[in-house]
């Protein structure tokens, strides 16, 4: 990418028939490998809360926390366009909560949030974007709905569904959602609502339909310990070279081999002799 990813630049994509590439970013690290590997949308997603905070599931996060991760990727991003996750418990209760919610998000330099559901969420993305701050809606299965130790399921498996799942997208889209993303919808079922949807839409194991797709950045790279969704392809394994790596190091500090002299700082062979001679001149008194 050459230039900075902007809100415009997802309508564009999908009227051209250009795929959105969406992915999760938690740390200033990640952001940058974002960026350099040229993904046009970075998420702060609450998945933070199982991928970087060892948490249980999503709604365990923070404000606090969730502040702290945005602000660090917001310092390495500069081409991506930066979506803040708005946590559980942050944005439901009101339009008032809503918009001072996303303010801070905002205020930390995200160009848009997200919002998990449609429903009275419709109403709080409403209030939002009317406060100025683009939304991305989130619909299908709802990782905030979720308890610890809750199974994730494959949502809108029957027509009737499907229908809700619609609905719920239209009223985003009215909404004034600038993107919507689709999580976990049979394939078949996301073939054939997207004609009927007008925004850009970021699929998360909706199968190829939509005009983007995202995943957990700790997914793609083979981080995540355990269970994976079926949805996720690895384009890595990361875990695996990390603990290679770190034993590694393991093993040379054990068997002293590091540091050698090559990661080591010297000083001239005079200043050595000089600093031994009045050590052991010290050592006399
Ligand atoms: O929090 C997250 O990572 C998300 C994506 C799964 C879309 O919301």
């Amino acid at each position: 990418m050459s230039a900075r990813f902007r809100i415009a630049d997802l309508a564009a994509a999908k009227q051209a028939g250009r795929p959105i590439v969406m992915a999760t970013a938690y740390d200033f690290s990640s952001a940058i490998a974002l960026d350099a590997g040229g993904v046009d949308i970075a998420l702060v997603g609450d998945s933070a809360a199982m991928t970087v905070l060892g948490l249980p599931a999503t709604r365990d996060v923070t404000l606090d926390e969730m502040l702290m991760l945005t602000r660090a990727v917001r310092r390495g991003l500069v081409e991506a366009m930066l979506v803040g996750d708005l946590p559980f418990g942050t944005y439901e209760q009101s339009d008032e909560q809503a918009v001072a919610t996303a303010r801070l998000f905002a205020d930390i330099g995200c160009d848009a949030v997200k919002m998990e559901g449609a429903g009275a969420t419709a109403l709080r993305a409403r209030a939002v974007i009317a406060a100025g701050i683009p939304v991305m809606g989130h619909v299908g299965l709802r990782p905030q709905q979720l308890v610890a130790g809750q199974q994730a399921h494959v949502e809108a498996r029957s027509a009737d569904d499907a229908m809700t799942l619609l609905d719920d997208a239209k009223a985003l889209e009215s909404a004034g959602c600038f993107a919507i993303v689709f999580e976990a919808v049979p394939a078949p079922v996301m073939t054939a609502l997207a004609p009927y949807i007008r925004v850009p839409t970021i699929g998360i194991g909706a199968g190829p339909s939509t005009d983007g797709q995202v995943l957990v950045t700790h997914d793609l790279l083979g981080l995540t310990a355990g269970h994976v969704p079926k949805f996720v392809k690895r384009y890595g394994e990361l875990r695996r070279d990390m603990t290679d790596a770190v034993a590694r190091y393991a093993d040379d500090v054990r068997a002293r081999r590091f540091p050698d002299t090559a990661h080591s700082y010297g000083i001239r062979d005079a200043e050595v002799d000089a600093l031994r001679a009045r050590l052991s001149v010290g050592s006399s008194m």
